[in-house]
């Protein structure tokens, strides 16, 4: 049987479309059963009913308070019965109810090599910085912004011109291939976790 996915989206979905793509070949090891967002007209969203595939959206603006949008999301996602989760540029942090039904087996990518420039804006803080180097990092996600066990990371030279959203399209290129790679590794074997180690079967 192939891994179920749930793929959570914010934006315009470049890397839920790499996964969809990939998923056309039943030898990749996984279907995407459902595509969630936290706010309406996602790019996601709408690639995911092109493809035919159940998507729920659930904006924070719609709950009481963080705890019951929390709640929301982890019965909108397990309503799906995924084996693993993966937050394709998905804006929000997950909150405790979510990583207690689901921690472990939710990954998140993010457009710079942890532990630098965590949050919301790593190509722009990477370029700031005046880093040569940097890239994105594939990891387990945990309660912090971006600090969990790294399954993998692909490193992006920045160039002189470069501007935030420049270096942000060439990371992304190279983020959808590892993205790819590493969750049909997950999908068809699996990974370990010891301590901070995070190991791919
Ligand atoms: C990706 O680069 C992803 O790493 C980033 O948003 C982009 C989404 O692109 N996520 C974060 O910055 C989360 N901290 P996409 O909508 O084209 O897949």
């Amino acid at each position: 049987m192939p891994a179920r996915l749930v793929v959570l989206v914010s934006g315009v979905g470049t890397n839920l479309q790499a996964l969809l793509d990939a998923c056309r070949d039943p030898e990749y090891g996984a279907v995407v059963a459902a595509v969630g967002a936290d706010r309406p007209d996602t790019g996601g969203v709408a690639r995911a009913a092109a493809a035919g595939i159940a998507t729920f959206e659930l904006p924070l603006s719609a709950y009481a308070d963080r705890a019951d949008w929390d709640a929301a999301l982890t019965d909108a996602v397990a309503a799906h019965e995924p084996d693993l989760v993966v937050l394709g540029g998905f804006m929000k942090l997950t909150g405790p109810a979510f990583l207690s039904r689901f921690g472990g087996r939710t990954v998140n990518t993010h457009p710079a090599l942890s532990p630098s420039f965590p949050g919301m804006h790593g190509p722009q803080e990477a370029l700031d910085h005046g880093v040569k180097v940097t890239g994105a990092t594939l990891f387990v996600v945990d309660a912090g912004v971006d600090t969990g066990p790294i399954l993998a990371q692909v490193a992006v030279p920045v160039e002189d011109a470069d501007t935030p959203a420049s270096l942000h399209e060439r990371i992304k290129v190279a983020e959808r291939a590892m993205l790819v790679d590493v969750v049909g590794r997950i999908a068809r074997r699996g990974f370990t976790i010891s301590g901070r180690k995070a190991t791919l079967l």
